[in-house]
């Protein structure tokens, strides 16, 4: 089988784990009967450079008509004063998961027991969380209508945090058919004491869950579920949330893996789905060869597992992840006393010995 991939490395360190994820691609795909071609386009800083728009209509036209959509990040310095509908995230990240049909955000969050003591959580809190984040992408207050007014004495904002049965419905689906995938368990987090949206949300996961009868379901407040992700975070398989609850509760769930540099995600829903790791493009660090390459690694397994459904060659990645681990090697974004210091492409090199 050949699957069509559209590479759009971006910027910063975005150019130098892309490339990587991609060896470690090609290293795998005999062993299970794939070959990939793999097409590369300009998106984000590098785009605006080049074209003057950071999501130029070639890219696009790649994206919709590939197999999957693998990406590195984007952004940085030298754009930042720009427009704000030039800028590369809002004019270009978006747009691209609009044009896509993407409504869900995957989270993966794994607690890799080599990098625990490394973690400033405490051992027997985090060792064995292996959760998943599925967070609306479409709907709610970031895109709901928005408006500001002068009244006496200042000024009024309002936002709009709107959801329709089918909205919750498609992504609440999805956090099943994962759960059924994994251990069963769906948590489905809302807000429903006291936001008419999260009634409609809860009533509509309930009947879902009907079609789902091998699977649990469980309700929690959101503001019970950010105490509970440090407090117990083994308790969670399957998380489903809303658009603003999964922007916050993936972002501190991505403390129980260690580092940004570990954390791959996706976006899906679409017939196009997109793999991505959950950090930028760290300025700070570009161009040195310093870069973590494991959540672009692990961003290629899931591209593996959810667009081409080759389980056990996403399987096999995250195990040689594991394994590179646990032997000690570590980028600086997870070096600790005692463990031998890579580079990203030494580090690929790791994670391609253990496959062979
Ligand atoms: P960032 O994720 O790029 O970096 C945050 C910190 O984590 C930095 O100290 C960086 O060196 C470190 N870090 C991140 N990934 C790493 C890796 N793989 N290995 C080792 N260390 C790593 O976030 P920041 O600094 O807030 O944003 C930098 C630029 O990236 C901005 O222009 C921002 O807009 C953009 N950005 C783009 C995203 C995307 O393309 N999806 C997501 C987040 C930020
Ligand atoms: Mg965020």
């Amino acid at each position: 089988m050949t699957y069509r991939i559209a590479v759009l490395p971006g910027d910063g360190i975005g150019v130098e784990v892309v490339p990587q994820a991609l060896r470690v691609l090609e290293a795998i795909a005999s062993k299970y009967g794939m070959s990939f071609q793999f097409t590369e386009a300009l998106i984000g800083g590098a785009a605006i450079d080049a074209t003057g728009h950071p999501l130029p209509t070639e890219t696009l036209e790649l994206c919709q008509k590939s197999d999957a959509v693998f990406l590195g990040a984007i952004g940085g310095p030298k754009w930042d004063t720009l427009p704000v509908h030039l800028r590369p995230e809002g004019a270009a990240l978006l747009p691209l998961r609009k044009h896509l049909g993407l409504y869900a955000n995957v989270r993966p969050c794994r607690a890799f027991s080599a990098l625990i003591d490394a973690s400033t959580l405490k051992r027997d809190v985090i060792e064995g969380t292996d959760l998943l984040v599925m967070r609306e992408l479409t709907g709610g207050l970031y895109f709901g209508e928005k408006k500001r007014e002068t009244i006496e004495g200042g000024e009024r904002a309002v936002d709009t945090l709107v959801y329709t049965t089918a909205e919750v419905e498609r992504i609440v689906r999805l956090a099943f058919e994962a759960a059924r995938k994994r251990r069963g368990e769906v948590c489905s987090v809302d807000k429903a004491n006291v936001l008419e949206s999260s009634r409609l949300w809860r009533e509509t996961t309930m009947r879902i869950a009907a079609d789902y009868p091998d699977v649990t379901l469980t309700h929690m407040y959101v503001d019970n579920c950010a105490m509970q992700l440090v407090r117990y975070p083994k308790q969670f398989d399957v998380i489903v949330t809303e658009n603003m609850f999964g922007d916050i509760l993936t972002d501190q769930a991505s403390m129980l893996a260690g580092s940004l540099g570990m954390l791959p995600s996706a976006s899906i829903g679409g017939q196009v789905a997109l793999y991505e790791p959950a950090h930028g493009s760290a300025p700070d660090i570009a161009g040195q060869n310093k870069a973590n390459p494991l959540a672009t690694i692990l961003s290629a397994a899931m591209m593996l597992e959810y667009s081409f459904n080759q389980v056990e060659a996403a399987r096999e990645i995250e195990k040689a992840v594991e394994a590179v681990l646990n032997k000690g090697y570590r980028t600086g974004d997870i070096m600790e006393a005692g463990k031998t210091l890579v580079n990203t492409v030494e580090m690929t090199d790791r994670v391609i010995e253990e496959l062979a």
